[in-house]
């Protein structure tokens, strides 16, 4: 295994999206052309599926060192109202152009920490997105809680507007990795976040776990585990530690390169987590998430429907989602568009009643191909090309770039088809990148991925 790991740990996507981030064209981008995608998608799935909106809430109070996200640090909870205001003026605007109600079916508060924001400010801003939407006949709510500051009000207060699905960033417990982090976050406040989550009716509670981290060792990372299942969350992400401290407003200073574990050392935190999880009876879901079987997930992983997208794994997908708030990606499924990434600048635009969307890609008929290989990959760890509306001119020198992952059991190929083995589940990104064909054109000038173990 270790020979594979030198060979395959590159820089490399997680495939959140396809094209990813940095491929996108936003030259060729324009709010003209974003309106017209996600009108078009509105109108051929809001009737069908409905919609999904995610709503980003940046504020969080204290920086954890080892943090990716678009975030703002800060104690001063007034900024909480005009925040929402702005959120509420940019939905305004997506509605006074889509011409008829909304049908919404997915909704996911993240963040930066939606439980920054009061109880009340968070009902303020449901209640004014509500009035304006149909809520469709299934729908599923979900947001991120930060287990030192959710409180059994948030809880109840989301639950009223049915909201069901929580998930904690609980990262790790150990005490040296915590202080690493800058996460002093005890074991007693995610226990009792989760079961007052529990006591409140949610259906589903989920753990944001992390390998990789600065100082953590498998006897660390066992407890973790350990600790985690005694309160036997109903899914677990599982994430790899994506170390990015080039990326401008992570906090990735509180610790040194060289205490993070080797890439050696950081693959075995996850096969051995692995196979703790799978010995308290979770069941792995595409890459990094794990859940239990009487979880939604495992049942749409089963009947082949479950979606990745920015935010993760979803047990459904709508054709359009509308991202609101600052950095929020949104996607038609026809493109793909961001919104302004400091809070300023996107409060400025909304004022001026100005979609607020700083880059973006429309998918040409070759990214829509891609992305549906990458998402089978990413999602059922297999994709086929029989469908002639699969294949692509490229695929000869796709397969042949696929070969030597074949020769070293990392998936199974033959003339159309191609699955991930058991052993190459480790490496689904690397599989992955030999169908981006944006990534193999052109190769990023910066450095723009982690690497992929
Ligand atoms: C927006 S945060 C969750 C909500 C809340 N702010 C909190 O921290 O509890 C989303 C999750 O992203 C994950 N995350 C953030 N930075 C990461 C990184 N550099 N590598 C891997 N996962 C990361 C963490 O597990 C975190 O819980
Ligand atoms: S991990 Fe959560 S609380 Fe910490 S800085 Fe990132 S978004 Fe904020």
């Amino acid at each position: 295994m270790n020979n594979l790991i030198r060979k395959y740990n590159v820089a490399g996507p997680r495939y959140t999206s396809y094209p990813t981030v940095p491929y996108w064209e936003s030259e060729k981008f324009s709010n003209e052309l974003w309106q017209e995608s996600f009108i078009r998608s509105f109108e051929e799935s809001n009737d069908k599926s409905g919609i999904s909106l995610y709503i980003h809430l940046p504020f969080c109070e204290s920086l954890c060192t080892f943090c990716a996200c678009h975030k703002r640090i800060t104690k001063q909870h007034s900024v909480e109202r005009p925040y929402i205001e702005a959120v509420l003026k940019e939905w305004q605007m997506y509605l006074d152009v889509l011409g008829k109600k909304p049908i919404i079916s997915e909704l996911h508060l993240g963040g930066g920490t939606p439980t920054f924001f009061s109880p009340a400010n968070l009902e303020f801003l449901l209640q004014e997105i509500f009035s304006k939407a149909i809520i469709g006949n299934r729908y599923e709510f979900s947001f991120e809680g930060h287990p030192n500051n959710t409180t059994t009000e948030h809880l109840r207060v989301l639950k009223l507007f049915g909201f069901t699905r929580v998930s904690f960033g609980v990262q790790d417990y150990d005490a040296k990795v915590q202080k690493a982090i800058h996460r002093i976050q005890p074991f007693e406040n995610v226990e009792k976040v989760t079961l007052a989550a529990r006591n409140a009716g949610y259906k589903s509670v989920s753990h944001d776990l992390i390998f990789g981290l600065p100082f953590q060792t498998w006897e660390s990372m066992r407890q973790t585990i350990e600790k985690t299942k005694s309160l036997m969350p109903d899914r677990i992400a599982f994430y790899s530690y994506a170390h990015v401290p080039w990326i401008k407003g992570t906090g990735q200073r509180g610790f040194d390169e060289s205490d993070l574990p080797t890439p050696e050392q950081k693959r075995e935190l996850y096969e051995k987590g692995k196979e703790l999880l799978f010995e308290f009876g979770y069941q792995e879901i595409g890459m990094d998430h794990f859940c239990l079987p009487t979880d939604s997930l495992y049942q749409s992983m089963r009947q082949k429907k479950i979606h990745r997208n920015f935010m993760g794994y979803t047990s459904s997908s709508t054709q359009l989602m509308i991202g609101l708030g600052m950095s929020a990606i949104s996607d038609s499924w026809y493109a793909f568009a961001q919104n302004e990434k400091s809070i300023e600048a996107y409060i400025k635009k909304v004022e001026e009643r100005i979609l607020p969307v700083v880059r973006g890609h429309n998918l040409t008929k070759e990214d829509l191909v891609v992305r549906r290989h990458i998402l089978n990959l990413m999602c059922f760890l297999e994709t086929c090309w029989k469908d002639e509306k699969m294949d692509l001119p490229e695929m000869p020198d796709m397969i042949n770039r696929l070969r030597e992952m074949h020769n070293d059991a990392l998936v199974i190929l033959d003339d159309k088809h191609l699955k991930i083995t058991e052993k190459g589940r480790a490496f689904i990104r690397n599989v992955a990148m030999a169908f981006d064909l944006r990534m193999i054109r052109h190769q990023p000038e910066s450095k723009s991925f982690s690497m992929t173990i």
